[in-house]
């Protein structure tokens, strides 16, 4: 193919509108959403037809030995395209009758709608998707006409993303398969379509293999796309847009691929124009094109841009890139590329800067579910997501731990988020490589992504030469894809000689307390940059404040109890990183919580709390740390609540005292993890008493060596010594475990345990059942607050920079607490709880005052109780059931509540701690939606949310 080499016509031509010449254009982009049969498990004439489908780990293999030895080891797939595989099922066929099938539209996930089974994988939610009983296996059919007068043309259908190990066939044809859940992909129609008739496409997805160890959702959960364009157009993603900033100008380089899918050779034109962000075109650039039959042209264009608007979190500027192939003068199709024009440096000294200034990303890292709609997350529920996080302050998003929907990405283009985007599967072997090029070839124009991510936490290849091979041809690919931006790999643990660090462009530090010091690396190595790609993993529930053993719930205090082994508190983390500005950010662990990956308990929670907001978005307290310290609004938030004559405060305390090298308590069955145990010995958090069985175990070199099980009673208090276990003289090492009461240890997952002399144990445990006096906290930026327990002073508190207001073990009485912030010695906020009554009445408040009706709007009504007094009730847990009226559907519902196993789906929930959120989606009529909730007891509430009449997308129906 001649190249063209770069023509330049840079111009500054006004405000020219364009948008008279693009109705002639014939691409058109329809959602594939609407309408698709749903049924759950394979057909009966599939018999063997998918046990092709690999196993994960077989074709993962790679390692130390060379490329072709792994190739040779990994399973051979079918030629599924050429063999036609599956074309013959009943399922596949055309003419089979799918009408008994579930209507539904898309994005949707499965596995919400599963069962929740304790013996089911706890990463994954407990949530049954199983292969032998088909739960875990999806068939989605979808029939639709064709006109006629579409023949001649292009189509292509894309998928977003579809989880996972999706077969797709085509009017009977076997189009392909995507084994990863979370890379986009799309299959030429055109050779198949029935022009003039109707058209059937099939899908099959297999949710029940792991792509990660957390909630991952299943099915088509992601937009499908269907995209019609003239043969000589633009190609897939076929636009790559990258600025040059010198002083007040900026060009703006755009290089576009051009396919031509024709029998004939095409001459044609290609006028690129930008537009600002009122519409208005201030350059164009204009190239001749000549493309082979059935091949491609890749273009290199410059537009000069003076006084250029700059991207950044604070002015999220968006530009757009037009690009319009002329054919005989008329247009024959045009494609945009939203852009922003920004600067960003990843340097060792200077740390992060965007457009020349520095700052330290304020991150956070999210999982891609939702409360009620699981992993198929709308697009308006993606915008509210990052709004939630910008109020916060937060202006970076680590898409962990995998390339994300690409509306998530718009948003953070929009609202000013900094991404970190990552590929899931780390490897050079074809599909690893080839999904991280989808997703650079995909995302490489988004402006809010200001590094790409290679992978997570490669616990066998870190630190090892074999690893650092695999990042060579990685990073090399993603350079060559993108050489406008820097690459990092998560590591939660490196040596300074060897492994992913010595081939890095940006080293990812996972967690502080796993790697020790990063002082030490930075000072041995003064030229690497670094980027914190995760940090905190602090455990909180919102609204408790003992932790609870059999409801499995965390306080929401941010103290080191609640953090695992490899986590730091809120405060803790981001105190250190005050004073390391050579370190380009951090990214919390985590914005959300998620649905799988419970910590520290197991059973009966279904979600992990590792969110500075619940699955809902509520807020738990550390948001407002957060809040104080990352934004510049007067921030003052009191906690706990001033309900403790309704609810338990008891709490079971315990100290474990010995020689033994380690000890754990389990209560009923959970677990509160290991300590490094002492002869001065270790203190428990309280947590909340309830008659139980209490385990408490010593253990010597990864081994049980004394234990004792005391029944737990209101009036329990002793003393008294673990009885000695009988261990065999070697023990085999067991898992690692991470010491929370030495945030210095440098500990890692590679750590090896020797076996240790099995030593006659001392150890005894100190149990007491105790009315618990309450610890209250502000979280505020004040320079001062103080406390007032029912109308008395505790005290004016200094709350330095970066900290919080602490009062301890104040005893309840029943009454308020009120805080009041000083800033230069002026009150500024104050803030009021006061002990409330039951719950009376229920009230609900929708994040939208309307909505359109396009058949996508979402409004997120929040549901609370008030007691007759009109005060917030924030330890309600009353169920409430919705019913709902006009123009308008409920999607889902949802409590924050990491152990409820109530429907995510059914029109109805309990309160959690006072909050319960219903999701509501416009069906296409304008007129007004009427949400009615209603509790035993409380008197019922209806929310009227007006639905303007709105043209909805160009859509297949
Ligand atoms: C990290 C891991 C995350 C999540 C987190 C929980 O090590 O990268 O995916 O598991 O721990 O703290």
């Amino acid at each position: 193919m001649p190249a063209y080499g770069i023509l330049l016509f840079s111009l500054a031509v006004g405000f020219i509108s364009c948008s008279s010449t693009y109705a002639d254009a014939s691409r058109e982009k329809l959602l594939l959403d609407p309408q698709w049969r749903f049924h759950q498990g394979d057909p009966d004439d599939a018999g063997e037809i998918f046990k092709f489908v690999p196993n994960e780990s077989d074709l993962m293999k790679q390692g130390e030995g060379s490329e072709a030895k792994d190739a040779a080891i990994r399973p051979t797939l079918p030629d599924l395209v050429k063999e036609n595989t599956g074309g013959a099922l009943s399922f596949v066929k055309q003419s089979f009758d799918d009408s008994s099938w579930r209507l539904l539209n898309l994005p949707h996930d499965y596995a919400i709608e599963q069962e929740f089974r304790e013996k089911d994988n706890n990463n994954k939610g407990h949530r049954h998707l199983d292969r032998k009983d088909s739960s875990g296996i999806g068939w989605y059919r979808k029939s639709f006409d064709l006109p006629a007068s579409d023949d001649g043309k292009s189509l292509t259908v894309q998928f977003d993303g579809a989880y996972r190990n999706a077969m797709v066939w085509f009017n009977g044809h076997c189009l392909g398969r995507k084994s990863s859940g979370y890379t986009s992909f799309t299959y030429d129609l055109t050779p198949y379509a029935n022009f003039g008739g109707k058209n059937t496409l099939v899908v099959r997805t297999d949710a029940a293999s792991d792509e990660g160890w957390f909630y991952e959702g299943a099915g088509i959960y992601r937009h499908v796309w269907l995209i019609k364009t003239s043969p000589l157009h633009v190609g897939q993603w076929g636009t790559y847009v990258t600025s040059k900033v010198d002083g007040s100008k900026a060009t703006v380089n755009v290089e576009t691929t051009v396919n031509n899918d024709a029998g004939a050779s095409a001459q044609a034109k290609i006028v690129t124009t930008l537009l600002d962000a009122s519409g208005n075109a201030i350059g164009k650039a204009e190239s001749p094109l000549q493309v082979d039959a059935k091949g491609k042209q890749v273009l290199n264009q410059s537009i000069a841009v003076d006084a250029p608007h700059l991207w950044s979190p604070e002015t999220p500027y968006l530009y757009k890139v037009v690009s319009t192939i002329e054919k005989e003068g008329k247009p024959v199709d045009i494609y945009e590329t939203p852009i922003g024009i920004r600067t960003v440096v990843f340097d060792a000294k200077e740390g992060f800067s965007l457009n020349g200034q520095h700052r330290f990303i304020k991150g956070v890292c999210n999982h891609q579910d939702f409360a009620g709609v699981g992993s198929a997350v709308p697009d308006r529920i993606e915008q509210y997501r990052v709004q939630m996080m910008r109020k916060m302050g937060c202006d970076g998003w680590r898409m962990s731990h995998n390339p994300p929907n690409p509306e998530l990405l718009d948003e953070c283009d929009r609202q000013g988020m900094m991404v970190m985007d990552e590929t899931r599967r780390f490897g050079k072997y074809p599909e690893p490589m080839s999904d991280l090029e989808t997703m650079i070839r995909r995302d490489r124009n988004h402006p809010s992504i200001v590094i790409w991510s290679l992978g997570n936490e490669e616990m066998g290849l870190q630190t090892k030469p074999a690893g650092a091979e695999i990042v060579k041809v990685t990073q090399a690919l993603a350079h060559q894809l993108d050489p406008s931006r820097m690459c990092t790999l998560a590591q939660n643990h490196a040596e300074d000689k060897e492994g992913f660090v010595t081939v890095l462009d940006v080293i990812g530090i996972n967690y502080l307390r796993l790697w020790g010091s990063m002082d030490k690396i930075h000072a041995a190595h003064p030229d690497w940059r670094f980027i914190t790609s995760e940090e905190a993993s602090t455990v909180t529930t919102r609204g408790q404040y003992f932790d609870d053993y059999n409801r499995a719930y965390k306080s929401s205090y941010d103290v080191p109890g609640n953090t695992p082994g490899w986590g730091t508190t809120a405060e803790g983390w981001w105190k250190h990183y005050q004073t390391r500005p050579w370190v380009g950010g951090a990214f919390v662990w985590t914005g959300f919580d998620y649905r799988g990956e419970p910590t520290p308990y197991k059973w009966p929670n279904i979600s992990s709390h590792f969110g500075i907001v619940d699955t809902c978005g509520f807020p738990k307290d550390n948001y407002y740390y957060y809040k104080a310290w990352w934004t510049k609004e007067p921030v003052l938030h009191l906690y706990p609540h001033w309900n403790w004559n309704k609810v338990e405060h008891r709490t079971v305390r315990i100290k474990v005292s010995g020689n033994s090298e380690k000890t754990e308590v389990l209560f009923n069955d959970q677990t509160q993890g290991k300590r490094k145990l002492s002869p001065e010995g270790v203190e428990f958090p309280p947590f909340l008493f309830s008659p139980g069985s209490l385990t408490v175990k010593a253990y010597q070199g990864g081994a049980v060596v004394a234990s004792k099980t005391i029944p737990i009673t209101e009036s329990t208090s002793l003393t008294t010594n673990l009885d000695p276990v009988a261990t065999p003289a070697s023990t085999s090492p067991g898992a690692p475990q991470y010491d929370p009461t030495h945030p210095d240890t440098a500990l890692n997952t590679n750590t090896v345990f020797t076996n240790q002399p099995v030593q006659i144990p001392k150890d005894q445990v100190t149990i007491s059942v105790v009315n618990e006096p309450i610890d209250i906290w502000a979280q505020s930026n004040c320079d001062e607050v103080e406390l007032f327990v029912n109308g008395e002073s505790k005290g004016r508190v200094k709350v330095a920079p970066n900290s919080h207001a602490e009062w301890d073990k104040i005893p309840f009485v029943p009454g308020s607490i009120e805080a009041k912030g000083y800033k230069d010695g002026k009150l500024v906020l104050s803030e009021k709880i006061e002990t409330t009554d039951e719950p009376a009445e229920i009230r609900l408040k929708s994040n939208r005052a309307d909505l359109l009706a396009d058949k996508e709007d979402i409004a997120l009504v929040t549901v609370d109780s008030f007691d007759a007094k009109g005060r917030f009730v924030p330890t309600a847990g009353n169920e409430i059931k919705f019913s709902i009226k006009g123009p308008g559907k409920i999607m889902g519902v949802g409590n924050g509540d990491p152990s409820c196993h109530e429907s995510d789906i059914e029109p109805h929930r309990s309160l959690f701690n006072g909050l319960a959120m219903v999701i509501i989606q416009t069906t296409g009529e304008a007129g007004t939606v009427e949400l009615t909730a209603a509790g035993d007891g409380l008197k019922p509430a209806t929310i009227a949310i007006p639905v303007k009449a709105a043209t909805p997308r160009p859509s297949i129906p």
